[in-house]
């Protein structure tokens, strides 16, 4: 006998069933709905990307990068992956020498559609490319789908379109983080990026409007907006600097973490919460201080945006936000009802991010909503009503009613009612009990004297009022109903 195992979902993932998938699937409908009339089209993205273009982009020394990615080798396929992965195994071989010939030749085999050209810059014995190819490539789930909008809008040349390109995706997203409420290893985003040539704080506005419309739909209250402007490549060097030597001054006083930061990226202090570091980073100098002219006045005009929206905020210097692309507006918005997991969506602007990857210089904002989070919050507002899953249950008796049961419930489907129909024949009162259990809120009783009479008897099961009616009054009441 093989031994019983039970195989179960792994830590921190998690399954969503039904009903609540509908209540899922109702929020993102509102999200499709929503974001289409501020004129953003869904981009659809792929889970796993080359590692290379999260640590360029949300920063090789981020929590996120550092630690929380799930990152594997992929056995290398292309010339370019060959490339890469032999530069990652030995970088010190990289020359400018032309390729010995059996190499070449290797390569002219194996992947016809790559130049050769490519291959001038590197000195390797087939040994070591062997080596190189069977470590492979190296590439990680997305931790967050930013860098992949924007690999993706430098791909296609996304450039050269009209206007600004606003773009919207949903999915899940991967980070090994330690799992509680609200924090998962798979989680949910929907989230939305405007990527072009303007950094106009019109934009940052219409963003944050187009997130309150969003929550507005889905009936999520008591929501709080932090903003905070995290200046540009001219003044938040300067700034880091002297935050820097104002945290080396205090470091005795800091907890581990905190003193790590200090110099790997002083500006993630400011996001500790332990509780002992609270009054010493009070002290601390503040961005809103050293923002260059140029900052000041976009920050000042993006506030002026959001009030003739009538948009209200909190300024938090403090919101530095854990990704390193941000500059300038970074915001977050922290819901009800999720404990110390509470921000349900975090964005910024990111200017730059397109050059860094290998585009040309670009503007580019966005948001990310924790779908998960959402969901938690409209749960404990008691907001998640799941629909009923049934409208109607056909209760058929007699083999000879089969087929016309059969024909009424595809007409009703086609007409949209969600219909539950018997694959056999259930004696009356068990089918009845379950179209009771499953919620329905009408049952359809067709026997033989209702075939003989060209009428059906439709129960409604909350008061259980009878009435017969023809196949097209049928569809009426269930329509209006
Ligand atoms: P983020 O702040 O890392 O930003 O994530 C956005 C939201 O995703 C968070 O506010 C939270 O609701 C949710 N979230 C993050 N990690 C988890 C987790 N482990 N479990 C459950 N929910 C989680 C970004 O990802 C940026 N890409 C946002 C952005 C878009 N910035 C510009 N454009």
């Amino acid at each position: 006998m093989p031994e019983k195992v039970q195989i179960r979902a792994i830590k921190g993932v998690r399954d969503i069933l039904p009903p609540e998938s509908r209540v899922w699937a109702r929020v993102e409908r509102a999200a499709q709905d929503v974001f289409g009339t501020f004129g953003f089209a869904e981009i659809r993205l792929p889970i796993f990307e080359q590692t290379e273009l999260f640590a360029r982009s949300v920063g090789g020394d981020t929590d996120i990068v550092g630690k929380e990615m799930y990152t594997f080798r992929d056995p290398v396929e292309t010339a370019e992956g060959l490339f890469k992965a032999a530069f990652e195994s030995f970088p010190d071989k990289v020359e400018r020498e032309e390729l010995p010939e059996d190499i070449r030749s290797m390569l002219a085999q194996s992947t016809p559609n790559v130049p050769l050209d490519k291959w001038k810059k590197i000195s390797l014995t087939l040994p070591m490319l062997s080596e190189a190819m069977a470590h492979g490539e190296s590439v990680s789930l997305r931790p967050e789908a930013t860098a992949s909008v924007v690999r993706a809008y430098i791909e296609h040349g996304m450039h050269t379109l009209p206007g600004d390109v606003k773009l919207y995706y949903m999915g899940p997203m991967f980070r090994r983080e330690r799992p509680q409420k609200g924090r998962y290893r798979q989680f949910y985003q929907i989230g939305a990026e405007v990527l072009g040539q303007s950094d106009a704080p019109g934009i940052d506005a219409e963003l944050i409007e187009m997130l309150f419309a969003f929550f507005g739909r889905v009936g999520l209250e008591g929501l709080t907006l932090d903003l905070n402007s995290i200046g540009c490549k001219e003044c938040r060097p300067k700034y880091v600097e002297l935050l820097r030597a104002e945290l080396l001054k205090v470091k005795d006083k800091l907890g581990a973490d905190s003193q790590r930061r200090i110099e790997t990226n002083p500006l993630r202090v400011l996001d500790s919460k332990a509780p002992d570091e609270q009054a010493i980073i009070e002290e601390l100098p503040r961005i809103s201080d050293h923002l260059c002219e140029a900052c000041k006045i976009h920050f000042a005009e993006v506030r002026r945006q959001l009030d003739i929206r009538g948009i209200t905020y909190n300024l938090n210097w403090r919101l530095v936000r854990g990704l390193d692309y941000y500059m300038r507006t970074t915001f977050e918005i922290t819901a009800p009802g999720l404990g110390s997991q509470n921000a349900v969506c975090g964005g910024g602007r990111y200017d730059g991010l397109v050059e860094l990857l290998g585009g040309l210089p670009t503007k580019g904002i966005g948001f990310a909503i924790g779908e998960d989070r959402l969901m938690l919050s409209l749960e404990a507002a008691g907001k998640v009503v799941a629909e009923p899953s049934v409208d109607a249950f056909i209760v058929w008796m007699g083999a000879s009613t089969q087929a016309t049961a059969i024909k009424v419930a595809q007409r009703l489907r086609a007409a949209g009612i969600k219909v539950e129909l018997p694959p056999e024949e259930f004696k009356f009162k068990k089918a009845l009990g379950l179209a009771d259990k499953l919620g329905a809120r009408y049952a359809i009783l067709i026997g033989e004297n209702e075939i003989a009479a060209g009428k059906f008897t439709l129960k409604r099961l909350a008061d259980a009022v009878q009435t017969s009616v023809t196949e097209v009054e049928l569809l009426e009441t269930l329509r209006a109903d």
